[in-house]
């Protein structure tokens, strides 16, 4: 067996200096805060949102000053997507090797009463923008291979493994973002890009703002920490999952729920 580095004492507290991390979704919530830890990681974070004035309110937020920027992306378009892709090359001077799929929407609704409007928008922006923006980020990646080390990870929802009354156009998403990461992590392993995905609960972002007194006291009780999570808290398994910290993490789905439907 090869021998290799003892890295168990070398911890580096910069853990992703050098690297270009592209965040979408990153104007609010969850993406604002993996914004915010990575760039304390040491990365140049491209912030992108379809609101390029929340992206720019996020670039205020982050350590490091001047080196961040914010460009506009609509996940569900292709050239959006690909416009928004070469804007980050052109801006950063490179590739960037780190990508966090956050964008997303959430309109709920029984089975029974979903119209293929608000089926269609979830799927959209969670799935089809996943899938967009994956294949953008890599094909670039690979045309510069200008860092031999990427890494993608998916938001998802821990809905997406267990269904949920009341959301199947989302859950339904969430769970297309599950076998999406699979699959893209099995066919870019071997181009040295790791894949893989979070599974968050209920986390106060403004996306799950608005919840009835009585729906969060019933969502409480299925929560054995006892509390929602906060937006950090996903950020920082985010951070552990684009960081060579997780090297031999391929094809994963790591929940960040408190404990919710294990
Ligand atoms: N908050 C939760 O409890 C929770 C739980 C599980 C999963 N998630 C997932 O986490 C991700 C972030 O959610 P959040 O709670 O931070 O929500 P949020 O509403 O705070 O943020 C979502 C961001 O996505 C952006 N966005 C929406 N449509 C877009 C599009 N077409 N193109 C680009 N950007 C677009 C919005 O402008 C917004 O900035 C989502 O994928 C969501 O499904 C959230």
């Amino acid at each position: 067996m090869a021998a290799s580095a003892d890295t168990t004492t070398t911890t580096p507290s910069c853990t992703l200096a050098g690297r270009i991390a592209l965040v979408t979704g990153g104007g609010s919530g969850i993406g604002r805060a993996c914004c915010q830890v990575l760039a304390r990681e040491g990365a140049q974070v491209v912030v992108t949102d379809i609101n390029l004035q929340a992206a720019k309110h996020t670039l205020t937020l982050l350590p490091g000053g001047r080196q961040h920027v914010a460009v506009a992306m609509d996940v569900r378009d292709r050239s959006s997507v690909e416009d928004a892709m070469k804007s980050a090359q052109d801006q950063c001077g490179a590739s960037p090797s780190l990508l966090v799929n956050c964008a997303g929407v959430f309109i709920g609704g029984a089975i029974l009463e979903t119209d293929g409007d608000s089926w269609k928008k979830n799927i959209d922006v969670n799935l089809t923008g996943t899938f967009l923006v994956t294949q953008a980020f890599a094909t670039s990646l690979l045309e510069n291979w200008n860092d031999p080390k990427g890494a993608v990870v998916n938001i998802a929802s821990i809905v997406g493994k267990t269904g949920f009354t009341n959301r199947g156009g989302y859950t339904a998403s969430k769970g297309g973002v599950i076998s999406l990461t699979k699959t893209c992590a099995a066919e870019l392993a071997s181009k040295t890009i790791r894949v893989n995905c979070v599974l968050p609960g209920s986390i106060d972002t403004p996306m799950a703002a608005g919840r009835s007194k009585e729906s969060r006291e019933n969502l409480m009780r299925l929560i054995p920490l006892g509390r929602t999570g906060r937006p950090e808290e996903v950020a920082e398994v985010v951070a552990f999952l684009l960081s060579e910290r997780s090297s031999y993490m391929v094809g994963a789905c790591v929940e960040v729920t408190g404990g919710k439907a294990m």
